[in-house]
């Protein structure tokens, strides 16, 4: 039986300077979440330049399919494609920069995007022997609600192409380009944010007997919400509520009509997220309610949590130590509190989501996600396409 393995490691080397100049591309031609449309006609370009026809399911990104000549199953492949809105800085992109104020590619999306249209290539180049079928989705909007991710799933494209399984990466600029980092089960929190308006009565500042003050009202919730975490959920179970503004009044001889506050709730499942949600209710309700005032709250809720399938996140790694080296793989022990939409998709189809090492000196790309000096090294790519590939031959990789 072939081995897999050296021909697609040669296949990302010899697609790896393609890579750099897509990702380059749209480096330098940022488009913001649901107006990726230039971006999406580069991608269909380039994938019917290879014969891989395109659809597209929503206003913006599309999903391409290589059908393999051998039995196998059904496997999606996801990249966004998104910019965010923002305006970025950093010597070390000089020559493709984004040339758009106000859209950046500063999470690395048009890194994950060039990566898939690399491995698009390497696995097209082996359809004749290609188990099952790829389902490759280049989805649009990651970064705003309510998430890209959601759409493709809910236009029926994927249940369409009976699709088994679901894989995608996310660049990370703590690891090195070589390294991936993986984790089964929960692997990265649901996002909500939270709105708060605690009406009282406004009225002098020496009178308080006359009035029903939001600031007072206002502090005994936040501290008691200090006990929802501590006293309402199980203490094996992670989550954060965090207040992050409160703004109320405007002299000091005036009592407020009113405060508001604004937040957000992390957790590793909505279920949880919800029970927060009703204990923050409560006690929103009875401290304005014993004090006499009323109350508005509003709770927004994100993206679910990523949660990576056992069985999807094992091949995963046994491709990984086949492809890159025991030394190479990083199984990680504890979750992140950020989003990603891509749990969308985990809720209906078992997958697993993992991270890329793309952090260098040389290349500058240590900075954190959505700051503007943020950069990947590009060897990143090598390992990226070839991992991704490498899952899909799975069963001929040694
Ligand atoms: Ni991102």
């Amino acid at each position: 039986m072939t081995n897999f393995k050296e021909i697609i490691q040669k296949k990302a080397d010899e697609y790896f300077d393609y890579m750099v100049q897509v990702r380059r591309h749209l480096h330098k031609n940022p488009e913001v979440s649901f107006k990726e449309f230039e971006t999406t006609d580069y991608i269909r370009h380039e994938l019917k330049k290879i014969g891989v026809e395109t659809e597209q399911p929503l206003e913006t990104g599309c999903v391409g399919v290589i059908e393999g000549k051998k039995p196998g199953p059904v496997i999606a492949l996801r990249a966004d494609i998104d910019a965010l809105g923002m305006d970025e800085e950093g010597e070390a992109k000089a020559g493709f920069i984004s040339e758009r104020t106000g859209a950046a590619h500063c999470c690395g999306h048009d890194a994950h995007t060039a990566n898939l249209l690399g491995a698009a290539n390497i696995l097209k180049d082996l359809e004749s022997e290609l188990p099952g079928k790829v389902v490759l989705i280049f989805q649009p909007a990651e970064e705003k609600l309510p998430g890209g991710a959601r759409l493709i799933r809910e236009s029926g494209i994927l249940q369409k192409h009976g699709v088994e399984e679901i894989y995608g990466l996310h660049m990370n600029p703590n690891y090195a380009p070589g390294e991936i980092a993986v984790k089964a089960g929960s692997f990265m929190s649901c996002t909500v944010e939270f709105e708060i308006e605690v009406i009282g009565k406004g009225g002098h500042a020496a009178t308080p007997h006359l009035t029903i003050d939001p600031i007072v009202m206002a502090s005994q919730i936040i501290t008691q919400f200090q006990t929802v975490i501590s006293r309402t959920l199980d203490p094996t179970e992670p989550a954060v509520i965090t207040v992050g503004k409160i703004s109320a009044g405007s002299a000091h001889n005036v009592i407020p009509a009113k405060a508001e506050m604004i937040g957000t709730v992390r957790a590793f499942s909505m279920e949880t997220a919800r029970l927060i949600k009703k204990r923050m209710e409560e006690i929103i309700k009875s401290t304005t309610e014993g004090a006499g005032g009323s109350y508005k709250f509003q709770f927004i809720e994100g993206y679910p949590a990523v949660i990576n399938d056992d069985k999807c996140t094992q091949k995963l790694s046994d491709a990984a130590y086949k492809m890159l080296g025991n030394e190479k793989v990083i199984e990680l022990n504890r979750p992140m509190m950020a989003g990603e939409d891509f749990a969308f998709y985990q809720e209906e189809f078992p997958g697993s989501f993992f991270f890329l090492g793309s952090g260098s000196d040389e290349a500058d790309s240590k900075w954190s996600w959505h700051h503007p000096r943020y950069n990947i090294d590009e060897r990143a790519f090598l390992t990226g396409s070839a991992l991704m590939a490498g899952l899909i031959f799975q069963n001929s990789i040694k």
